[in-house]
């Protein structure tokens, strides 16, 4: 074999072998994230909070059902989920089991795309080189009713286009969400926080600005998010190539200060990949705890 046709097969298996990785791997080393958000009034005891995002969770998938199963054992004040549950109309009922044990706890939600309608197979680079124009294409119909019921039913707030007051850690929470903007479906409420809640938090799939920039204006001290998966593929030193909405690339995941306010937004990079692009490079599945703490 020529110098030449040993670097292409040497190019070849190193980039097989980092597909097998994040594909195989990476995809399935599930992260718990802790941040400490300084938004309580002084004095004030933490408050836990577990945000899930992004599960788009396959009726086979075992192992992340679990992993979500056993986030109750963390004990949290309040449980929320910023949509793209599902990725299998057939998921529901082991959805349920994993979300059964955080069900005993106080909790709210909003819908993303992927809790609607599925997956439809589409090239995995389309994800970094999407056309904002693109329109979104729907597949197979998922059972959101059947979710919705199933949360609401255990005294979960739904925040699509809705707002709520929770008590959680033995304290007044005032809630304001939207329905998933990436696709349109957001239509803003208006937000009253409650007088005297301990900390207002705003809700949505898709962390829009022009979404976020509603609720921080509104109050929210803290607004959580998902969807953008972190990236899904970040590279080191660089980070996020994409956020696959408006947001900055800087702010693709974690929990950062939204410019020129006091208020805090957290992007959970969730515990799932889109199905058409089972890959996840430098940018863990996770679930993370928000310990709220006085300013
Ligand atoms: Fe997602």
């Amino acid at each position: 074999m020529g110098p030449l046709a040993k670097i292409a097969a040497g190019t070849v298996v190193i980039g097989a072998a980092t597909f097998a990785y994040a594909s195989v791997i990476e995809r399935n080393m599930f992260t718990l994230r802790r941040f400490d958000v300084p938004v309580l009034e002084p004095e004030a005891e933490p408050l836990r909070i577990l945000h899930l995002s992004d599960l788009h969770m396959t009726a086979g998938q075992r192992r992340k059902q679990r992993w979500v199963e056993q986030l109750a054992g963390l004990d949290p004040d309040l449980v929320i989920v910023t949509g793209d549950n599902m990725a299998d109309p057939h998921v529901l009922p082991a959805l349920t089991r994993a979300f059964e044990p955080l069900l005993a706890y106080p909790g709210a939600f909003v819908f993303g795309s992927n809790d609607y309608s599925g997956p439809v197979w589409k090239s995995p680079f389309s994800y970094f080189a999407r056309d904002e124009d693109d329109e979104y294409r729907h597949g197979a119909e998922l059972p959101y009713e059947d979710l919705r019921e199933i949360l609401t039913d255990a005294g979960w707030a739904d925040l699509n286009n809705a707002s709520a007051t929770l008590k959680a850690g033995g304290r007044e929470i005032s809630l304001v969400g939207v329905d998933d903007p990436h696709i349109g479906r957001d239509a803003y409420p208006g937000f009253e926080p409650l007088a005297g809640a301990a900390v207002r938090l705003g809700v949505s799939h898709s962390p829009e600005p022009r979404v976020i920039d509603r609720f921080v204006a509104d109050g929210c001290d803290l607004v959580l998010a998902g969807h953008t998966h972190g990236g899904q593929v970040r590279v080191p030193l660089v980070g996020a190539l994409v956020t696959n909405c408006g947001l900055d690339r800087s702010m693709a995941r974690g929990l950062h200060r939204w410019p020129e306010t006091q208020s805090f937004l957290h992007v959970s990079a969730g515990l799932g990949t889109h199905p058409t692009a089972p890959v996840r490079f430098a940018c863990r599945p996770e679930a993370s705890i928000l310990t709220l703490i006085p300013r």
